[in-house]
């Protein structure tokens, strides 16, 4: 990343969505949504949209305005879109949480909000999708080649999200209704599958591969994953319209859905190991370390996937397999990776101008891996202790261990704002002359 312009926005971004993880969580201890309402209740659409668009995406967006135009050696197609898109999300979210809380009778029942807030959330993410797209386009390689998947599965996510919202409000005639009746998994698999699952694979091979100083995957390697995982949510999404639309229902559509799937997770596992035998560094960081936890959440969650399908249980427990797969998996990569790069842009922002003219401290300085170590572990332990919690039916104990998350990630966000705030480098080095404070919320540039 030496060398990149840094992203004004991106901590706004991660600022935002520590936030709405921080909202979450507490939705959960206050016994909000699954477990204690039903999966498809309008709590739960609540607590899984606070999570999978506010916390989740959003993330994901502000590392991704960071990340792309390193992986294209380009400039942003737009510096100028990330705030005004950031915005549009926020009051999108706002505006369909509202209506969600309508549909429920918490709130008057003014559907209309959820239109509304869809409406938004295309306009926030269509700003985000056209300048990442256009950017990744210039150079379609490698990891490249995973955001574009990804964004086009946003696009598909976004559409099936507005076409329901359309369809509560009962503005999408019958076909909003038949989608709306059998075609939520579509969304859910669009948006977690593709979105969050495609684009954090392709920037963990990335960022592991520079933080271990490892060769890149080959790229037939990673091509391969790629297609097996692009296949599997292009048969979601269209062989599944196709399906919903014959009538047939997604009986046929959503095993092979899971074959691909799971072919794709265990690509991905031989890529990582690839990845970890060939590094120089063999001190690990504890980005890595903990990247390597979520990746265990994620052979987990395919594991416990593979085994409810062949026992009949999975749509019994599906709540506990998405759990896992959302706060081991993509939650916990992310937050593994968020403290990483935090780091390291504030170090870049703080210490590069002055390179090469003063002392300056190196990026490990500006953490304390060992005080911030006991929040992750707390956080991957609750996580582990929760789903097992769900699979057992002990909606009391998944509370407690939502409870732990809170600590934890609280935790978490009190080491990265003590990074933002040069906290733990030692005074001589601190500031040397020229250099300049980082603001907390955005980079100075
Ligand atoms: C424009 C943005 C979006 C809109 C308008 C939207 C809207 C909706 C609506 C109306 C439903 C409920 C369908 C029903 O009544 O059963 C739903 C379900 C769901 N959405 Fe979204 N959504 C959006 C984005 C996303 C994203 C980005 C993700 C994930 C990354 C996501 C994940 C889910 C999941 C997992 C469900 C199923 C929840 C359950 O059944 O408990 N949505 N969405």
């Amino acid at each position: 990343m030496i060398g990149a312009s840094i992203s004004r926005w991106t901590m706004s971004y991660f600022a935002m969505a520590l936030a709405w993880l921080l909202v979450a969580l507490a939705l959960m201890v206050a016994g909000l949504g699954y477990p204690a309402a039903h999966l498809a209740s309008p709590d739960t659409l609540v607590l899984v949209h606070v999570v999978c668009i506010g916390w989740l995406s959003v993330a994901m967006c502000g590392a991704l305005f960071q990340f792309v135009p390193v992986l294209v050696a380009k400039p942003l197609f737009s510096e100028k879109w990330a705030l005004p898109a950031l915005g549009l999300l926020t009051a999108g979210l706002v505006s369909l949480l509202a209506g969600f809380l309508g549909l429920g009778g918490r709130l008057p029942a003014w559907l209309w909000l959820l239109p509304v807030g869809a409406v938004l959330l295309i306009a926030g993410f269509g700003l985000i999708v056209v300048d990442l797209g256009l950017t990744a386009w210039l150079r379609p390689t490698g990891p490249a080649r995973f955001v574009l998947a990804g964004l086009a599965s946003l696009c598909a996510t976004v559409a099936f999200g507005a076409i329901f919202a359309f369809a509560h409000a009962g503005w999408a005639g019958s076909v909003g209704d038949a989608l709306l009746a059998t075609g939520v998994p579509l969304h859910a698999i669009a948006g977690l599958g593709g979105w969050l699952t495609l684009t954090a694979m392709g920037v963990s091979y990335r960022l592991l591969s520079m933080f271990m100083l490892s060769p890149d995957v080959d790229d037939r390697k990673s091509d391969m994953t790629l297609a097996a995982g692009a296949l599997a949510i292009a048969i979601a999404v269209v062989g599944g319209v196709l399906a919903i639309w014959l009538f047939s229902g997604l009986n046929v559509v959503l095993p092979i859905v899971a074959v691909f799937g799971l072919a794709t997770a265990a690509l991905y596992g031989r890529d990582v190991i690839g990845i970890f035998s060939g590094r120089r560094r063999r001190q690990l960081e504890l980005n890595t370390r903990m990247a390597v936890l979520s990746f265990v959440s994620l052979a987990g969650a395919a594991l416990l996937g593979a085994v409810l399908i062949l026992t009949g249980a999975f749509a019994a427990h599906v709540g506990a397999f998405v759990f896992l797969a959302v706060f081991g998996w993509l939650s916990g990569l992310v937050l593994a990776k968020l403290y990483k790069i935090v780091a390291f842009l504030t170090w870049l922002e703080t210490y590069g101008p002055v390179m090469g003219r003063a002392p300056t401290p190196r990026v490990q300085d500006l953490v304390s891996e060992a005080r911030a170590s006991k929040w992750f572990v707390m956080y991957y332990v609750a996580v582990w202790f929760g789903t097992l919690m769900l699979l057992a039916g002990q909606p009391s104990a998944f509370r407690a261990a939502a409870a732990i998350m809170i600590v934890a990630i609280a935790g978490i966000a009190r080491e990265v704002i003590r990074t933002r705030r040069l906290a733990d480098v030692e005074s001589p080095l601190r500031l040397p002359d020229g250099a300049c404070a980082p603001h907390l919320l955005c980079a100075r540039n």
